[in-house]
Order: structure tokens, then C-alpha cells, then sequence
């Protein structure tokens, strides 16, 4: 969910209408907005914020104070009644909300034998009635409520509330799940990110969990949970308006696919000196003696991310000859993994906020193990929380469907096993030289890769219609296959399957006949002749097949339907170039379609739920 809520001079309804629009990638189930102009008003709506907009047009919506919300639909089915925000059972109080009550339940009998009356599925409304039961109990304040009732509260969450006898604060807390406010002369925002900030101010502080934030036009006062006042720490923000905007493209997607020799470039920089044969990786240097001397490393993540965790795999464990683990962040947690000191964990996340993630990564550290995080969102929950770390430093990814980021990922994830291998000598002096100079020429075969676009567009549009997709791909091209599959899933909403090209007989094969497309990663590799024997294992059965191949490849485009030719890379970084194709293949499909791919259905950006 994206939570956003303004105090200041301005009128906050223009404020916090485009604060959510900026925020609408983090969920679009439904939007709402509560502001105070004699009296308190609540507006929500099912849908996008667009709908709740169309809702407003024409109401007198001034008001100095306002908070929204954009929801993705934990508890209860996305409809006007379940939307935020939620009020309390006076009507006085109304609350934003992101995140989960785990014990509402518990929480709402209580409620109920008290006689409180809910008019909504959701957690979020049985959390605003108990902090007005015990406000009215405790003859206390809001602030003082909110305290007591946090106390009892079990879970994630960030809330905002207004409350209609105080309309000149806001009242914030946090625990899980993120929260900035942006410092502006005489106003105050906040905001699950700062991308609805950066627009109005560059300072901004980001409240640590357990601190709640009393908020005034012109003043901040953070406390913790024991109300001792804590210091606002102002960070400085340095992301530009430009990143976050369109920029002439029809969508974040595209934009952020066709960004991605620049971004790669960005990650790279101040890192790769391929020239003179060296990698700085300043941000885990105090702890390249732990990763020399790791027993095995684990990398935790979800979705794209932990894609970009098992190429990461092979490629660490070819460079240093660490064993590697690659975890799904959400089983690791809760099998009582075997963990301890010796152990590295990398926590791979695009925005890091990734709930699975971070709890994951929370109870690794208690048991010992060191933390590393590689997170593209500066400042995040995740970074915080690691021990040190590489920022991917892709810029705001806005699009639903990951891109950008996953290649920055590779591209960090590639420069930690290349630093960790020189130091502990498990690499040879040439191939070392050899990977810097391949990375360094990745952001020029990226662009090279781009010009495929109008192609890909047209084997798009030749297979749009298919009802299902496999994808294959082996060594370091198989997790690319995983994420062509999910790329398509995720916005075409056709049914896609990745596996490893040699395991597909022993199960996907028997979905194989003329009406399926199956899509070859088939770049020149160690793996090159033993993918030919699966291509053919396919064309035997009628399938149609569609090969990303290397530029010159003589055997595949004779056998192949469909052939996508990509610039020549080393094995270990080719991952970087051939998952392109396959992010431009799923944009073609879902566009050709008709669907909204920067907010595919169902989805959210950062899920900040366990
Ligand atoms: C969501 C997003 C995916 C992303 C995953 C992990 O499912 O839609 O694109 O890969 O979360 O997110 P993270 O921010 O931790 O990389």
C-alpha cells in the first residue's frame, strides 16, 4: 500500500492526490482521501486513484491537512467499504494504514463485546477503534493512545491519523513497514517513499521503527515508544523529479528497459577502473575478510530479485568456491533455518522493504550471521538493517514489473564475487582483467540489444495469442528463463513456465504440441551444444520455438522459428544481455493486449506484508 499525508500552508488535497498517483505503484486496489474542512471528510473509492479523482472533481476540497492511501488488498476484497482511510467509531478520528494486524482478530472480539459497530473487513479499522476505546478509557490523548495501543498491537504497520478536534497535527508511527517525511519551510509531508516528496523538498527523515511522529505545519517531534523524544535525523535526498516522470515513453516499463545502459553505467560507477585492473567496493570493504572467509553464503530475497540471487549463485560460486545458497526470503524465515556466525547472508531487494526479506534478514542476524544488502532504494529498511552492503544505484524503478533493477543487481552481485574472488586468489590474474573489461562493455551491448526492439515487437505480436509460454534456458541462461516466464506472467498474464532446459523432460515436455511457443536463452556458452539437443527435442514435438542466440550463431536460426540475435558476452554477464529481449517480448505482449503493464492486476511494487 502507498501512504501519503500533507500539513502545511498549500491546500493538501492537489498535494496528496498527486502524492498518490506518484505512490500508485506500491497497490491500486482502491484510494482515499480524508481531509478536514469544518469537520472531517473521508472519500474513498474502489480502483485507481484516477476513479477517486473523477469522484472529487467539482467538491470544495480545501483543507491544510489531508491524508491518502492506495491499497493492495490484504484483509478483506477491494471494494468502497473496505478502502482507506478508516474512522474511528465517533467519526473524529480517521486513519491511513499500511501493513498487517496480525492479532485484530483478537483484537476486534474485544471491540465487539464493548460494543463498537465496524462497517469494514479490514485490520486497519479495528486499530483506529482501539486507539479510540483506549483514548476515551484513558480519558488520554491521541498521541498518548496511539502509545498504548501500539503496546498491544502485534504485526507491521505504518498509520497516519487525523483527527478532526487536533486539525493542525498529524499523529505517525511506525513499525515494518516505511515511512519519510519530507521537511519543507512551515509543511510537512509524508510518505511510504519519498516520491511524492522530492518535487516539494530534499530533506527529509526517515523514522526507525518503534518512534511515533507528532506533526505540525511547523514542527516535528519524533518519540519512541516509551515517549523519550527522539532527534530527527534530516538526510539529504538526491533522486531528481526526471526519475520519477515518464519522460515521453508510454510507460514506466519501457522508459525503465530502455534506461538500462545508463543505469547498468550507474552501478558500475566509481566501482569498475577496468583500465587499471581494479574494483572498489567501498561499501562492504570493512567486511571483505567475513566474505573471504565465509563458510557458505545465503542469499535471501523474492520475485525478480531472487532471480538475480541464483545467477548470483553460479556466478559466486564459480568466482570464490563459496558454497551458495539461494532462499525464497519467505521460506527461510520460518524453518528454523541452520545459521550462524561463518555465514554471510545477502539480502537482494530492489525497494527494501520486501517484508519476507526483512524478516528474514532480522533473524539471520540474531543467530549470528553477517548481513549484506544489495538494495536499490537508498536509505531503505533493508540497508538499514545490514551489517554493510552495495547499493544498485539504478535510480526510482516505477513499473510494476522489475527491469532495471534486476540488472543492476546482476551487475553489483557479479562485482561482490569478482572482489571477494581476487581477495581470496580463486580467480587467475587474466580472467579477472577479462570479466572487468567484459562489464565494462555491457552498457554499450545493452544499447546494441535495445535496437532489437522493433523485432521483438513483431514476434510479440506473432504470439500474443498463445494460451501458454515455456521458457528454458541452462547454466547461468536458466534463472534468465525463470525471469522471462515471470516478466510475462506479470503483465500478459499468460501463462508462463521457466525451467532448466535438460529438466523440461521430465514433465514439461508433455505440454509440448504445435500451439505452444517456447522460448530458447540459448547464448553461446559452455552449455551451447546440449541446448541444441533440447531445442530439437522440442521441434521434434511441433513446438514452436523462439531463440535469443549470439550474433553469428550458424546452427540454432536453422532450427528455430524464431531468432533473436544478441551481442557476444563472457557466460558469467551474458545473463545481463539476453534477459532484455525477454523484458521487451513481455512488454510487446501485454501492451498488444490491452493491459495497464505499469500496474498489472493484483500486484504491488513493494510488498511491505509478510
Ligand atoms: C514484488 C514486485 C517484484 C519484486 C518483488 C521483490 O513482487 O512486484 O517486482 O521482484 O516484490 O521485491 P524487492 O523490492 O524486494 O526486490
Amino acid at each position: 500500500c502507498g501512504i501519503v499525508a500533507y500539513i502545511g500552508q498549500r491546500n493538501a488535497y492537489p498535494v496528496v492526490l498527486k502524492g498518490l498517483k506518484r505512490l500508485e505503484y506500491r497497490g491500486y486496489d482502491s484510494a482515499g482521501i480524508a481531509i478536514i474542512n469544518h469537520g472531517l471528510h473521508v472519500y474513498k473509492k474502489k480502483g485507481k486513484v484516477a476513479g477517486l479523482e473523477d469522484y472529487l472533481t467539482g467538491r470544495n476540497m480545501e483543507s491544510h491537512i489531508a491524508i491518502g492511501h492506495t491499497r493492495w488488498a490484504t484483509h478483506g476484497e477491494p471494494c468502497d467499504r473496505n478502502s482507506h482511510p478508516h474512522t474511528s467509531g465517533d467519526g473524529k478520528l480517521a486513519m491511513i494504514h499500511n501493513g498487517i494486524i496480525e492479532n485484530y482478530a483478537q483484537l476486534k472480539q474485544e471491540l465487539l463485546n464493548k460494543g463498537h459497530v465496524f462497517s469494514s473487513d479490514t485490520d486497519t479499522e479495528v486499530l483506529i477503534h482501539f486507539i479510540e476505546e483506549i483514548r476515551n478509557s484513558n480519558q488520554c490523548s491521541v498521541e498518548e493512545a496511539v502509545r498504548i495501543a501500539l503496546k498491544r498491537v502485534v504485526g507491521a504497520y505504518v498509520i497516519v491519523i487525523v483527527d478532526e478536534d487536533n486539525p493542525d497535527t498529524l499523529i505517525a508511527a511506525r513499525k515494518g513497514s516505511p515511512l519519510v517525511i519530507g521537511v519543507g519551510k512551515g509543511e510537512h509531508f509524508l510518505a511510504s517513499d519519498a516520491s511524492p516528496i522530492v518535487e516539494y523538498t530534499k530533506e527529509v527523515v526517515y523514522v526507525n521503527d518503534y518512534e511515533i511522529a507528532i506533526v505540525k505545519a511547523d514542527e516535528l517531534i519524533l518519540k519512541n515508544i516509551t515517549n523519550e523524544r527522539q532527534t530527527p535525523y534530516i538526510q539529504k535526498l538526491d533522486i531528481e523529479l526526471t526519475a520519477i516522470e515518464k519522460g515521453g515513453y508510454d510507460h514506466f516499463m519501457l522508459k525503465e528497459i530502455f534506461e538500462q545502459p545508463q543505469t547498468i553505467f550507474d552501478s558500475l560507477r566509481g566501482r569498475l577502473d577496468a583500465k587499471n585492473g581494479q574494483l572498489t567496493l567501498g561499501g562492504i570493504r570493512e567486511y571483505a575478510d567475513v566474505l573471504k572467509n565465509a563458510n557458505r553464503i545465503i542469499i535471501v530475497a523474492c520475485g525478480t530479485s531472487w532471480h538475480a540471487g541464483l545467477v548470483a549463485e553460479y556466478m559466486i560460486e564459480e568466482l570464490c568456491r563459496i558454497p551458495v545458497e539461494v532462499e525464497y526470503a519467505s521460506e527461510f524465515r520460518y524453518r528454523n533455518p541452520v545459521v550462524g556466525p561463518g555465514d554471510v547472508i545477502i539480502a537482494v531487494s530492489q525497494s527494501g522493504e520486501t517484508a519476507d526479506t526483512l524478516v528474514a534478514m532480522e533473524s539471520a542476524k540474531q543467530k549470528g550471521a553477517i548481513i549484506l544488502g544489495v538494495c536499490n532504494v537508498v536509505g531503505s529498511s533493508i540497508a538499514r538493517l545490514s551489517h554493510a552492503g552495495a547499493y544498485t544505484h539504478a535510480g526510482p524503478e516505477i513499473g510494476v514489473a522489475s527491469t532495471k533493477a534486476f540488472t543492476a543487481q546482476l551487475v553489483v552481485l557479479c562485482l561482490i564475487g569478482l572482489k571477494v574472488a581476487s581477495e581470496k586468489g580463486t580467480i587467475t590474474q587474466q580472467r579477472f582483467q577479462h570479466l572487468l573489461d567484459e562489464l565494462q562493455d555491457i552498457p554499450e551491448k545493452v544499447a546494441a540489444t535495445l535496437q532489437l526492439n522493433d523485432a521483438v515487437k513483431q514476434v510479440a505480436d506473432k504470439y500474443k495469442d498463445a494460451r501458454d509460454f515455456l521458457y528454458l534456458g541452462r547454466g547461468y541462461n536458466f534463472p534468465v528463463a525463470l525471469e522471462g516466464a515471470l516478466k510475462l506472467k506479470e503483465i500478459s498474464y499468460i501463462h508462463a513456465e521457466g525451467y532448466p532446459a535438460a529438466e523440461m523432460k521430465h514433465g514439461p515436455i508433455a505440454l509440448v504440441d504445435e500451439q505452444l511457443p517456447v522460448v530458447f536463452v540459448a547464448t553461446r556458452d559452455s552449455f551451447y551444444e546440449k541446448i541444441v539437443s533440447n531445442i530439437q527435442e522440442i521441434k521434434a514435438r511441433k513446438g514452436k520455438v523462439i531463440a535469443i542466440v549470439t550474433e553469428g550463431d550458424q546452427i540454432i536460426p536453422g532450427m528455430a522459428d524464431d531468432v533473436i540475435e544478441v551481442p557476444e558476452a563472457d557466460e558469467l554477464v551474458a545473463p545481463v544481455i539476453s534477459v532484455i529481449p525477454l523484458q521487451l517480448l513481455a512488454y510487446h505482449i501485454g501492451v498488444l493486449k490491452g493491459y495497464d503493464v505499469d500496474k498489472p492486476r493484483n500486484l504491488a511494487k513493494s510488498v511491505t506484508v509478510e
